[in-house]
């Protein structure tokens, strides 16, 4: 699980409460160096957090200690600066919200269209439809982050799904279209631009078409539902692709990756037209095959990682409750 979840973030496919009884020697190991991992992670954060009311409390001192040791118009001075820096820092903000307004509202008119699939809630538990909200927050932060972003759409938005969206901090302002139809009803007459992604397809994506309608499934379910996409966009007689992953690197099991890697690898390509980079920057290294190096760095390299992706990842809710 990844440490995000802590906070109530599960945006890893893992599920909460899994069994020791019945599994595998392999699937044992890696439960155990999980649970590692977590106990780790804990101790991490409470020391975090001791440390951060301890600096809190310095600065406190500190800035006490220097009030009384000047005179009065000192003071005044010192306070009126702080105030001014405060202002300073407030408005930087404000000005690069206002500057993601634009992007985001450039990008509905003239951005790649990334259509989020929400029809699939009724396969999930409750606890991968809270994953899966989640990984929308995650790619909506990503989004606004980019240069060059690309329109997010949100269809098949009802029920649970759309009441945890709802709740999200936010939420309504965010720059995207939010469809309680399916995207084959809302955007019918697109219908020969839609391109339903999906790992179980044998077209390799090489290039992204901006007329298109990118489709991703939101879907947490550890690929249990093999090959639900790939037979929905058949009957439905849309297009497939697959990301090209295997053209520049080998995974240590299968090519199935979250919503938020897909839409983050889909940015990150939009930006630098670049699926190597992409890839490398978005797709753990836990999850590539490299064993050699991995083995080498051990367990310990692992956590780091995993440490920093939550970082990452903590950062980007924040930026998008921010709205
Ligand atoms: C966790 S996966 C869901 C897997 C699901 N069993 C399925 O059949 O699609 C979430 C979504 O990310 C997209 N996706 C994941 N890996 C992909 C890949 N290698 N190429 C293209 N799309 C991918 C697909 O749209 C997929 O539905």
């Amino acid at each position: 699980m990844e440490a995000a979840q802590e906070n109530g973030v599960n945006m890893s496919e893992e599920p909460i409460n899994s069994q020791p009884s019945g599994l595998s020697k392999n699937a044992q190991k890696k439960q155990l160096k999980q649970q590692r991992y977590e106990a780790r992670k804990a101790e991490k954060k409470a020391r975090m957090k001791e440390e951060k009311k301890r600096e809190a409390e310095r600065k406190r001192k500190e800035w006490e200690e220097k009030l009384t040791n000047v005179s009065q118009e000192e003071q005044l001075k010192l306070i009126e600066s702080r105030k001014s820096l405060r202002r300073e820092r407030m408005a930087k903000r404000s000005q690069e919200r206002e500057n993601k307004i634009r992007r985001l509202n450039k990008a509905k008119e003239e951005g790649q269209n990334i259509v989020i699939d929400l029809e699939f809630s009724h396969l999930m538990t409750a606890t991968e439809i809270h994953s899966l909200v989640q990984q929308i927050m995650y790619s909506y932060a990503v989004n606004g982050k980019c240069a060059s972003p690309g329109h997010l759409w949100l269809t098949g938005c009802k029920g649970e799904l759309e009441s945890q969206l709802q709740r999200l901090p936010g939420f309504d302002k965010w720059i995207i279209e939010k469809e309680n139809r399916p995207y084959i009803e809302a955007l019918e007459e697109q219908k020969e631009n839609l391109v339903y992604l999906t790992a179980d397809s044998e077209n390799v994506l090489d290039d992204l078409d901006p007329k298109k309608f990118y489709i991703v499934g939101g879907l947490v379910d550890r690929n249990r539902w093999k090959g639900i996409t790939m037979k929905k966009a058949q009957e439905q007689g849309i297009q497939t692709a697959k990301l090209p992953i295997g053209n520049y690197l080998k995974m240590s099991s299968s090519q199935v990756l979250t919503v938020n890697q897909v839409i983050e690898i889909i940015l990150k390509f939009l930006e630098a037209r670049d699926w190597k980079a992409s890839f490398f920057q978005v797709i753990p290294q836990r999850k590539r095959c490299e064993t050699d190096l991995e083995e080498q760095q051990g367990e310990e390299e692992d956590c780091k990682e995993k440490d920093n992706e939550s970082e990452r990842k903590k950062q980007c809710i924040e930026v998008a409750s921010d709205s």
